[in-house]
């Protein structure tokens, strides 16, 4: 199958392998582990901040950063459709007490003037405090688009006369780096915490970053801790990580070149497609014109051998390029879809 679900899909390379087998490991508990160690320190650099934790996935990395950030019953302000609002089980809610507050996005986004009509005051006896912002970029709902530099810049600047704290689910934001030419630390260095997800673009099994201050990274390992999340010998997966910084970065634009590419195939041969929704690795495909319900769209897909999910709209699915989508898998896509799905391919 052409496995267009997620760019969660990606398999160890033969050479990330070798990196795994060979790795020097200690009791990472302990700080004694030198592959995670390092790549901490690697990972702090690239994020734009003092320090770094490594953890298992990126929405530990999130829920931990929302536990340090804040206090039980202070408010969360997000995107409606943001991960951690809307795929997190309600993580803000049971594990760190927050009320949240979603606001509407336009392509994930939001303004500093909808933070401070949002804005609660403090100094209430009665009303949640507004503590936080989360920033998603890029933004998965929305179909990967990217933060515009000087928008984040707005954003944190609000926050800071607000006294407010920022975090940035940056899941992607190697994709949002490549794609805007910012680079990750000049992006992240205008948040208090941040986080990275290596198991996606960056093709890793597992494992995630989050970034910070030496105080708050601090906190972070202890909540490291009671989540369950402080490991053994993890330079096993770090090695990987460390690889996935040296050989998988660099390389990320050849999957936004490789989605533009499947999204123009597609509206080319008379589908759906919002050609500007393309930003980075996600295509957005509308079923509404074609009538079609979802799961029977998914499955003439799966019969044709290509895997397209979901999306929080009930009629779009996404296809997802990543490290294992080569050039002939999008040209068997460009094939397999439309005819999948009823359309004639234009000769
Ligand atoms: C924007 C965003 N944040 C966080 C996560 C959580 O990642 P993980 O599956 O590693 O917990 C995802 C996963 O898809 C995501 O898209």
């Amino acid at each position: 199958m052409i496995d267009l679900r997620s760019d969660t899909a990606t398999r160890p390379t033969a050479g990330m392998r070798r990196a795994i087998a060979e790795a020097i490991v200690g009791d990472e508990q302990k700080r004694e582990d030198p592959t995670v160690l390092e790549l901490e320190r690697r990972g702090a650099a690239l994020l734009g901040q003092q320090e770094a934790v490594y953890l298992p996935t990126a929405t530990m990395a999130n829920q931990i950063a929302l536990r340090i950030l804040t206090e039980p019953g202070d408010e969360l302000l997000a995107e409606e459709n943001s991960h951690v609002l809307l795929s997190e089980l309600g993580g803000p809610a049971v594990h760190s007490g927050l009320v949240t507050r979603g606001l509407p996005g336009v392509a994930g986004r939001f303004s500093p003037d909808q933070i401070r009509a949002a804005f609660r005051d403090r100094s209430s006896m009665h009303v949640s405090p507004t503590r936080l912002v989360v920033i998603e970029d890029t933004h998965n709902s929305s179909g990967g688009r990217v933060w515009p530099t000087a928008e984040i810049e707005a954003i944190a600047r609000t926050c800071e006369e607000l006294e407010l704290r920022l975090h940035l689910d940056g899941a992607r934001l190697a994709n949002a780096a490549v794609a805007s030419g910012v680079s990750c630390a000049e992006i992240g260095r205008h948040f208090d915490t941040v986080t990275l997800c290596l198991s996606k673009a960056l093709g890793c099994p597992l494992g995630a970053l989050l970034a910070g201050s030496p105080e708050r990274m601090a906190k972070a390992r202890r909540n490291k801790h009671l989540f369950g999340g402080a490991m053994r010998q993890a330079g096993i997966v770090a090695a990987a990580g460390l690889y996935a910084l040296d050989h998988h970065l660099e390389r990320i634009g050849e999957d936004h070149l490789r989605a533009r590419r499947l999204a123009e195939g597609l509206a080319e041969a008379g589908l759906p497609i919002d050609l500007e929704q393309v930003e980075t690795n996600f295509v957005q495909l509308d079923l509404a014109p074609l009538g079609l319900p979802r799961g029977e769209a998914l499955q003439r897909l799966a019969e044709a051998g290509v895997g397209l999910s979901t999306t929080v709209y009930p009629t779009k699915l996404r296809a997802v390029t990543h490290l294992d989508v080569s050039d002939e898998d999008v040209d068997r896509a460009l094939e397999a879809i439309p005819r999948a799905l009823g359309v004639l391919v234009r000769v």
